[in-house]
């Protein structure tokens, strides 16, 4: 697709270069002065196409990694630092410091979505807005789980006063494509929970983060907020051998998050919070109403791109209607319009990643080369950063779409006669996440929903896969994710068990009712934050 400077409009063009030449570590934006890395949009800025150059970002080495590492432990300085000690009620003034100044970054960082991942403008504002809620709704949770905690039980003569604590420090590494949003549904939970963090933005979607970091900085205490720019295996490989890392929170794919496991040198030391690929299926009933599924189907495949953990990645149509929802659905994909993030009713959108073209391409050709067809008119029509979704069918098993999340722009449809096809696929899968089900007999649906939720983790009646609304858990089985994901269970994974007991004679009673008297204690409290 070509553009033109003056197609662009005002408010989004890119007339200034973004240079982030500072890291945050130790409470001070350090100056950068070593090499540094150009960041660009696959977007085209000029008539010819041409990426179009965003601003730069640090290239930090292993001695930036210990330094950030270095200040993470004076943060947690054994579990007496200021922020994991801190009082419930003071941790969360720092998350509303950091809250309120966010939102006045709104604008900055919807352009910097737009530009740096081609998300479109709707979306990305809708990424932010969610980020937004997501905090405020934490904040809301850790007020309930410290009501919740703020008691004294009794069993077998000892009282014990029960508290979510911290785990230590956290290396949280996001994906491109949620850059902001799901990288702050670890990052926000984890340090409400008094741990500080080491964060690494992802691959695409950098320089967004740049508007944030006066905001971290002076929302926190020094240490509790890390902010690293470089190359993945460059900085988290050595922090992961250092063996001080306490949580790896990563939303990406199983083979970094495996890679970095390994580099663990005390596997027990390790907790883990991810959220990795999927292969969400999406299963079309005999009675399914082929409107509404087509439209989900389309929403579910194909939003961002199909560039979602949550995407339905293979679509199952029984084949009984399989031929009228291709027709349906192929019809409603070549009708879907490409463009730039800010044009007016822009679904599908340039791929921040250059080689992925090529590599949807390559599934394309495969499938093809073993008997599938290309069934809507632009399916593969390529340009300069896109490739139009292609709908493939019939597709079969050995085909590597069928197989490998393509994370992109292409739809394979299998049909199938026995529901036991897809059910006995799904048991096969190395992913777990969700389902979409098409269908309306409840004595059909019901045998299916009752084996479906034992594959996956959520299975969505007549509607496409997703994560939201955030308070419903995240989570899938086998290499899906490790963790549950929620705004309430993402405190809880963030954070352990840990509590005060004492025998109930008069000695300790009366040591404690001091304790609560004059409340020295940060800990002990049963105090109610409302
Ligand atoms: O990339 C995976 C995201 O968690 C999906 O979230 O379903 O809200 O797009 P979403």
């Amino acid at each position: 697709m070509t553009t033109t400077f003056k197609d662009i409009p005002d408010k989004y063009k890119i007339k200034t270069l973004l240079h982030q030449s500072t890291y945050l570590v130790d409470g001070e934006l350090k100056p950068w002065k070593g090499e540094t890395a150009e960041v660009y949009s696959t977007i085209s800025s000029t008539e010819a196409y041409k990426p179009t150059l965003l601003g730069t970002i640090p290239q930090l080495g292993k001695k930036e990694a210990m330094e950030v590492l270095k200040s993470a432990s004076s943060a947690y300085k054994k579990g007496q630092g200021l922020w994991p000690t801190m009082k419930v009620i003071d941790r969360i003034k720092c998350m509303e410091t950091f809250v309120k100044q966010m939102k006045t970054k709104r604008e900055e960082v919807v352009k910097l979505l737009m530009w740096e991942i081609g998300k479109n403008l709707g979306d990305s504002e809708k990424e932010f807005d969610r980020t937004i809620d997501y905090i405020y709704d934490t904040i809301e949770a850790y007020k309930q789980i410290d009501r919740d905690s703020a008691k004294f039980e009794k069993n077998s003569g000892v009282y014990a006063h029960i508290r979510r604590g911290p785990l230590g420090i956290v290396l949280c590494l996001g994906p491109y494509n949620y850059p902001l949003n799901e990288t702050f549904a670890l990052l926000i939970p984890a340090l409400i929970m008094g741990n500080p963090v080491i964060f690494k933005p992802a691959k695409h979607g950098v320089l967004l983060i740049s508007p944030l970091l006066e905001a971290f900085q002076n929302s926190f205490p020094k240490g509790v907020v890390n902010i690293v720019y470089g190359r993945g295996r460059v900085l988290a490989t050595p922090l992961m051998q250092s063996g001080k890392i306490d949580v790896l929170a990563l939303i990406g794919n199983s083979k970094s998050a495996n890679a970095l496991q390994e580099e663990h040198p005390k596997g027990n030391r390790l907790r883990m919070v991810l959220g990795l690929e999927a292969k969400n299926p999406a299963i079309v009933l005999p009675d399914a109403d082929l409107d509404l599924a087509v439209e989900e189907c389309i929403a579910g495949s194909l939003s961002f791109n199909g560039q979602r953990c949550t995407a339905l990645k293979v679509l199952y149509v029984h084949e009984s209607v399989v031929e009228e929802f291709n027709r349906r659905f192929t019809y409603k994909v070549d009708q879907l319009k490409f463009g730039n993030p800010w044009e007016e009713g822009a679904k599908l959108t340039p791929l921040p990643e250059t080689d992925k073209p090529a590599y949807i391409q390559e599934l394309i050709d495969d499938a093809l080369e073993k008997g599938a067809k290309i069934i809507n008119k632009k399916g593969g029509e390529t340009t300069e950063n896109y490739i139009f979704p292609a709908v493939l069918y019939p597709v079969s098993k050995d085909m590597r779409v069928f197989k490998e999340e393509q994370f992109g722009p292409v739809v394979p449809i299998v049909s199938f006669s026995d529901i036991d096809e897809p059910l006995d696929d799904m048991a096969e899968s190395n992913y777990g996440q969700q389902v979409s089900l098409f269908g309306k007999n409840v004595h059909t649906l019901s045998p299916l929903i009752d084996t479906l939720v034992n594959l996956v983790c959520r299975v969505n009646l007549n509607s496409s896969c997703q994560r939201g609304p955030d308070v419903y858990p995240f989570t899938g089985r086998k290499d899906s994710a490790y963790g549950t994901l929620s705004v309430h269970d993402a405190l809880r994974s963030f954070s352990i068990r840990t509590f005060v007991a004492s025998k109930d004679n008069e000695y300790n009673n009366a040591i404690l009712t001091e304790l609560l008297e004059k409340k020295t204690s940060n800990f002990i409290s049963t105090d109610y934050i409302l």
